[in-house]
């Protein structure tokens, strides 16, 4: 079956009482048992629900992956994760992930005794100086808010031969763009608040992978931290799943039109997308993925307002976030990434003058001519 087909069809199936086309939402926190010795399939919701388990099942599928968790954020399928390293370990992160990702390796990690290193460029990393106590990887490409692209098939080799565990945030491409495990990553997880929602009404994570000790261990945390998903929006997660290709097919085409529009118009200083030509991450974005994706950042040129532009828009809206049908912007530096420290933000090249722009499902020519009218008011400062 092919992946849209996926999309609508995948999942439990009907329980053969009621012919639904959907999978209802099960909101039993417990379930009866047969009798002593005979323990149904379902115990308490926390370990499993049938709810849960059809949308876990559906995004296994998706990304021709054996095992599927659906947690309640995507932080939660972040922190599950880790908690697969003990005391001793380290890991390398990239350096601009998601500020909440930083926040929980900068300070959460070391608390549990376990090292983290923030690695400006993963492809230039020399794999061989890396340090012996190294059990894991996190990667998110393409990056944020600057969109670097990692190469994963070359990580993926080195990680194989040296028992390192291959982490991917795969929250901007999600499985119909990019398959990770295909590339040989260990665990992709996921903010499934963004696209596999996709209409900015529920929070949810996703941690998908292949091997079944992993599958055992985090079997074993996702009952015990305890943050899984809820019956509702394991429901709502998996409806705006049926229109996901769809979805991403139109974010797609209007972010290659916007971007068309923002190079021509000269109003950027650089555009970070790894869909543009010339952009540093163009052929390894093109060799391990079938599209960019629908987010990317500028660095507004220093002759346009800043503050007027942003607050003459009129359709997109100023907020975190992005995966919605409604276009988004944000300002990283004071928005998605406060967590990271003065120095780094400057290192990184997160700049007061970088816009991250999360584009939607409105007609294309709308958007353009939303950033026409606030750039006419923000110019000449
Ligand atoms: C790439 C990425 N990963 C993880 C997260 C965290 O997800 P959530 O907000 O669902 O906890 C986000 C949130 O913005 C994100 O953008």
């Amino acid at each position: 079956m092919k992946y849209e087909t996926k999309a609508i069809h995948s999942g439990l199936s009907d329980d053969h009482t009621i012919h639904g086309v959907n999978v209802p939402i099960h909101v039993s926190s417990t379930f009866i048992q047969k009798g002593l010795d005979e323990f149904g399939e379902y115990v308490y919701s926390r370990g499993s629900n049938p709810t849960r388990k059809n949308v876990e099942t559906i995004v296994a599928d998706l990304e021709g992956a054996t095992y599927g968790f659906a947690t309640a954020t995507g932080m939660a399928a972040i922190s599950l994760v880790f908690g697969l390293f003990k005391s001793g370990d380290k890991v390398l992160v990239n350096s601009n992930v998601y500020g909440g990702t930083y926040r929980y390796v900068s300070d959460i990690l070391p608390t549990h005794g376990i090292e983290y290193e923030m690695v400006s460029d993963l492809n230039k990393l020399d794999l061989n100086t890396i340090d012996k106590d190294v059990k894991g990887i996190f990667v998110e490409t393409p990056s944020n808010p600057l969109l670097d692209v990692t190469d994963l098939r070359r990580l993926a080799e080195f990680t194989k031969k040296n028992d390192i565990l291959l982490i991917v945030d795969n929250t901007f491409l999600t499985s119909y763009f990019q398959k990770p495990l295909d590339l040989g990553v260990d665990i992709v997880v996921y903010s499934a608040t963004k696209y596999y929602g996709g209409h900015s009404d529920l929070l949810a994570g996703l941690v998908v992978l292949n091997d079944d000790a992993l599958n055992e261990r985090l079997k074993f945390l996702h009952n015990t931290y305890g943050g899984v998903l809820n019956p509702f929006d394991s429901f709502l997660l998996a409806r705006g799943i049926k229109t996901l290709p769809l979805r991403l097919e139109k974010h797609q085409e209007n972010t290659e039109k916007l971007i068309e529009f923002i190079d021509k118009a000269d109003i950027a200083e650089a555009i970070y997308y790894p869909g543009l030509k010339g952009n540093e991450g163009y052929e390894i974005q093109r060799n391990q993925a079938t599209g960019s994706g629908a987010v990317f950042s500028i660095r507004l040129k220093k002759e346009y307002d800043i503050k007027k532009f942003i607050n003459s828009l009129e359709i997109f809206a100023l907020a975190v976030s992005l995966g919605g049908v409604e276009s988004l912007l944000c300002h990283p530096a004071t928005m998605t990434h406060e967590s990271y420290p003065k120095e780094l933000l400057d290192k990184l090249g997160i700049a007061d003058n970088l816009i991250r722009f999360a584009i939607g499902i409105e007609d294309a020519q709308d958007l353009i001519d939303d950033l026409k009218q606030a750039l006419d008011k923000a110019k000449g400062r």
